[in-house]
């Protein structure tokens, strides 16, 4: 029987989300791609429990993880059950809705109809009573946004959330999102963006109405799905994310202008005694706005040197002037 560490709290940094109650570890784990039907279920377990014992309380789901759709969810249920269920009130657990899950007009964007149905179905999946966040995956253009945030509180006045948030909103999205949800005295606790060296898009704004807003940011896709790592140096590795087809926007990202860079930023960390990854996860928590990055690491192996990160998470301004330098 699966027993954790009892040592699981010694390394871990934890800082809190905006302005709430809640502390994140630095570094979460996601679900996204390497937790589905088609991975090795040990594999899974192994890289849960032993990222639990390493101090990560963060845990990041979505409806449609996989593949197949629901996978990801079905599988984190099976660890829940099998070793974590006694852990539940050390954890954090966070799932969305927003995206296409099902078949038909209510199994995709904004409306009440899907984000209800869909929270109760991701419940079910992860043998859960409630989640600790549940998120709006993307903003939806056709449905009133005050639909999307009442389905929201709704989640957590029906008891199945404790906290909410939204992912992909635009700085003017997110405002108007928060000012819906203070209407029904719930505070907007997080956003989840997408954030790394490669994807700067928050510093234009989103993170100015985080600050001024107390929304914490819990940024995804931190190593740019692997490309601030030594992978792609020569070639696609064998194995890798884009050998697997599934490296999103892959054509744009994996460029051989961005492996030139990549390069450069490896030098920069191995003379802060750091590995690129390493380095690429510090420096997005160099902003006070960023609560945690969500690690998408494939095993144990890769999140245990990602965990390594925080060991070393300070720039000097030199450094820092280095890196925009690099990326420019
Ligand atoms: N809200 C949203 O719309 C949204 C969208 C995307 C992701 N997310 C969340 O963010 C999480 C992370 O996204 P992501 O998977 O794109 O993050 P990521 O950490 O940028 O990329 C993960 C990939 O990087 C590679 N990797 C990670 N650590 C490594 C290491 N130490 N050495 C070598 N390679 C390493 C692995 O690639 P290989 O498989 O090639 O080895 C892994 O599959 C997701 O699981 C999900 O929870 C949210």
């Amino acid at each position: 029987m699966y027993q954790a560490d009892n040592k699981r709290y010694g390394q871990m940094k934890y800082r809190r989300c905006g302005r709430s109650g809640l502390l994140f570890p630095v570094i979460s784990l996601g679900f996204w791609q390497n937790f589905g039907g088609i991975n090795e279920f040990e594999t899974c377990r192994e890289t849960v429990t032993k990222a639990f014992d390493n101090g990560i309380t963060h845990f990041d789901l979505a409806n449609n993880y996989g593949p197949p759709y629901g996978s990801g969810e079905e599988t984190f249920g099976r660890i829940m059950e099998k070793d974590l269920k006694p852990y539940r009130d050390e954890m954090l657990i966070s799932t969305k809705a927003g995206y296409d899950m099902w078949e038909g007009p209510y199994g995709n964007w904004g409306s009440k109809k899907y984000l209800t149905a869909s929270l109760d179905q991701s419940l079910k999946r992860m043998k859960l009573d409630y989640v600790d966040i549940f998120y709006h995956h993307r903003p939806d253009p056709e449905t009133p946004l005050e639909e999307t945030m009442d389905a929201l509180a709704c989640a957590v006045r029906r008891g199945k959330a404790l906290y909410v948030g939204v992912s992909n909103y635009s700085a003017e999205e997110t405002k108007k999102a928060c000012d819906i949800l203070k209407g029904m005295g719930i505070h907007l606790l997080v956003h989840q963006p997408s954030y790394s060296m490669f994807d700067r898009w928050v510093e234009d704004g989103l993170y100015d109405v985080l600050g001024a807003e107390g929304i914490g940011a819990v940024c995804f896709s931190p190593l740019a799905q692997g490309l601030l790592t030594k992978k792609y140096f020569n070639g696609i590795t064998a194995g890798s994310r884009a050998a697997r087809g599934t490296f999103h926007k892959q054509d744009s990202l994996i460029t051989e202008e961005n492996i030139e860079k990549a390069k450069k930023l490896h030098e920069l960390a191995q003379e802060r005694g750091q590995a690129l990854p390493q380095m690429a996860l510090s420096w997005i928590l160099s902003r006070k706005e960023s609560v945690s990055v969500i690690s998408g690491a494939r095993n144990w192996e890769q999140l245990k040197e990602n965990i390594g990160f925080i060991e070393k998470m300070e720039f000097t301004e030199d450094e820092l002037r280095r890196i925009d330098e690099i990326l420019k």
